[in-house]
């Protein structure tokens, strides 16, 4: 199971925190990027963002957004391990996964909690990961929506070639309910405490 770090939830000398986060064993660093039309926040320009990121990291990158060209056009010059978008915009699906494949990135898809997996049954074999989110997206430090799990373990007997990644709310006590995701996004779990000890305590959990 990897870690997928966010720092949503951090509001202060962000820079310096995002480097030392990234200084610390995280698997990728989970950019949440909301344009607040698709979610009412909206967060960093990608100016911002490439002021603020150093790169020592590979970069999940989770669009909240709905005009998800343009957000794909500013992003893949980060060269992403991933590009996500949400399955809600109502846009076309296969379109928008071939052209975040053409630039050679890996393509997540995400559904928020009132979305059923089934509605994403055909899109699946063209993934290379599924976001499930435990929260309704738009805000860090949110309580996890326990229906989540019959998703992941949905996902998990479809037996397709994409990582399951589930994102919110995701701590020391919901981290077992979740054991079927390959991923764990985290973000205030880790970043209201002290960055290091809030990752050992996961692994811990995680590993035994
Ligand atoms: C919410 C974001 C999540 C969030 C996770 O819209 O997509 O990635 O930052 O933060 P926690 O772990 O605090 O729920
Ligand atoms: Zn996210």
């Amino acid at each position: 199971m990897q870690i997928s770090a966010s720092f949503l939830s951090i509001n202060d000398n962000i820079k310096e925190n995002v480097n030392l986060l990234t200084s610390c064993d995280i698997d990728y660093l989970h950019l949440d990027i909301m344009d607040g039309e698709f979610v009412n926040n909206k967060t960093w320009e990608i100016s911002e963002i490439k002021e603020l990121i150093n790169y020592s990291r590979p970069l999940d990158v989770h669009l909240m957004v709905n005009d998800v060209y343009k957000y794909i056009d500013e992003y893949k010059d980060l060269n992403p391990t991933y590009i996500t978008f949400h399955y809600e915009i109502n846009l076309d699906i296969l379109d928008i996964i071939q052209y975040i494949k053409k630039f050679n990135i890996k393509v997540g898809l995400s559904i928020k909690p009132s979305t059923k997996v089934e509605e994403i049954t055909p899109y699946l074999n063209y993934l290379d990961l599924v976001l499930v989110m435990s929260v309704e997206p738009g805000l860090g430090g949110q309580q996890f929506i326990k229906e989540s799990v019959n998703k992941i373990k949905k996902l998990k007997e479809l037996k397709g070639n994409y990582l399951i990644s589930v994102d919110g709310g995701i701590n020391i006590d919901t981290v077992n309910l979740v054991k079927d995701a390959d991923i764990i996004v985290v973000g205030s779990y880790i970043t209201n405490g002290n960055y290091n000890q809030q990752i050992k305590n996961m692994k811990e959990k995680i590993y035994g």
